[in-house]
């Protein structure tokens, strides 16, 4: 089978609700990223950090996913599909993917303070101040804050580089190494854009632009990919 490759940002998840990064003013949700989503946030107000997930998270527990994600999922039974998604919620997972790398975490989990291997699943939505990890120090989203490793880049990398066909999905491609994954893809696999204000990808080859919303877009993707077999 054939190698897909699906890397998806923010834009994927809007149709189910979810805001974006950079298409309000620049405030995820009226908060400044930097005051909830970097380390320094978390050492200088780790309840303020620790609710607003908190919130995020109860917004995502309440969301679904939208077609474009099944849509995806869908693929499975065509292509050997790897979904690498900056997103963290768990949209993808509840369409039906099976293969999901998380370059910025998984916020339906909790990690330790000291040890970010150590992860755990969360009951319900809210991670309390207080709850210990099994070394004894307090449990923080699972998310890959700015500044932070991004240890899937590998990973995700490697997929890449063997992807047959590619399409990127709702980002803005502003957050690297995120954003870096595109040079991985050789140079002749076809790479699909969807997204209603197409990203610059003027450095790449092969490139098919569909300026359309996330659901409207993987609807022509489909097409396009299944009239291509
Ligand atoms: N369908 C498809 N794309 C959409 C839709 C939609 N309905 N609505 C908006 N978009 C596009 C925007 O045009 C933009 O290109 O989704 C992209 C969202 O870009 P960002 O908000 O920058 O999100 P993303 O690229 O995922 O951000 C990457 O930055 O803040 C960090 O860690 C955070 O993972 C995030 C990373």
């Amino acid at each position: 089978m054939e190698k897909l490759v699906v890397f998806t940002g923010a834009g994927i998840s809007a149709e189910s609700g979810l805001k974006t990064f950079r298409d309000a003013d620049g405030l995820w949700e009226g908060y400044n990223i930097e005051d909830v989503a970097t380390p320094e946030a978390w050492r200088k107000n780790p309840e303020l950090v620790q609710n607003f997930y908190n919130e995020r998270r109860e917004q995502v527990l309440k969301a679904e996913p939208n077609e474009a994600h099944k849509i995806i999922a869908s693929l499975e039974e065509f292509f050997e599909v790897s979904v690498i998604t900056q997103n963290i919620d768990d949209l993808h997972e509840r369409a039906g993917s099976k293969n999901v790398v998380h370059l910025h975490g998984l916020i339906t989990k909790s990690q330790s303070d000291k040890n970010s291997s150590l992860t755990y699943s969360i009951m319900g939505s809210n991670i309390e101040m207080g709850t210990l990890c099994e070394l004894g120090s307090q449990l923080r989203p699972h998310v890959v804050w700015f500044g932070e490793e991004v240890p899937m880049i590998e990973e995700a990398s490697f997929l890449c580089s063997k992807a047959d066909v590619f399409v990127l999905v709702g980002s803005s491609l502003a957050v690297y190494p995120a954003a870096g994954l595109l040079q991985f893809v050789p140079s002749k696999t076809i790479k699909y854009i969807v997204d209603p204000k197409i990203p610059s990808v003027s450095a790449y080859q092969h490139v098919v632009k569909i300026e359309e919303k996330a659901v409207i877009g993987m609807k022509e993707v489909k097409e396009l990919l299944l009239n291509e077999r």
